[in-house]
């Protein structure tokens, strides 16, 4: 049988991070989801708008060999419902979210991989403005 994995995130200006964790949850299982934040949420999230436009985000995920499908995510409330809809087995997040997921583990095994050190999206935006 198929072994689903899910996973979410923002994926703003896409990095080697991004890579990391994308390419070790697909081999969680054998067919990678993942739902990337609508602009709307990021802005929510993170209180800063996303430097790349969410289709921009979607299309660059999907062009990603081991990324199978790519959803919006609209809301944090609706994990659980994303995680019944995509019929995922697994959930993976990075470790900076550890525990905090636990209560999906009603409805599929959830994994924290650890972040690849020294590297993020708000880290970037900061070493270019300070060009
Ligand atoms: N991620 C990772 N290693 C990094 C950066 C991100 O494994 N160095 C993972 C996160 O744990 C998450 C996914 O990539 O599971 C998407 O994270 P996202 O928030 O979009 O990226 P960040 O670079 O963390 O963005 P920001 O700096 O805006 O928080």
């Amino acid at each position: 049988m198929t072994k689903r994995v899910i996973t979410f995130g923002t994926f703003d200006v896409f990095h080697i991070g991004h890579v990391n964790i994308l390419e070790r949850a697909r081999k969680q299982g054998d067919y990678l989801v993942v739902g990337v934040s609508s602009d709307q949420l990021n802005f929510a999230k993170k209180k800063r708008y996303s430097v790349y436009p969410q289709d921009q985000r979607v299309r660059i995920l999907r062009a990603l060999r081991f990324v199978d499908e790519v959803f919006i995510e609209e809301s944090l409330e609706l994990k659980a419902q994303y995680i019944e809809q995509y019929k995922a087995d697994v959930l993976v997040m990075g470790d900076d979210w550890a525990g905090k997921f636990n209560d999906m583990q009603r409805h599929c095994e959830v994994i924290y991989l650890p972040r690849t050190p020294s590297i993020s999206t708000s880290e970037i935006i900061e070493v270019v403005k300070a060009l």
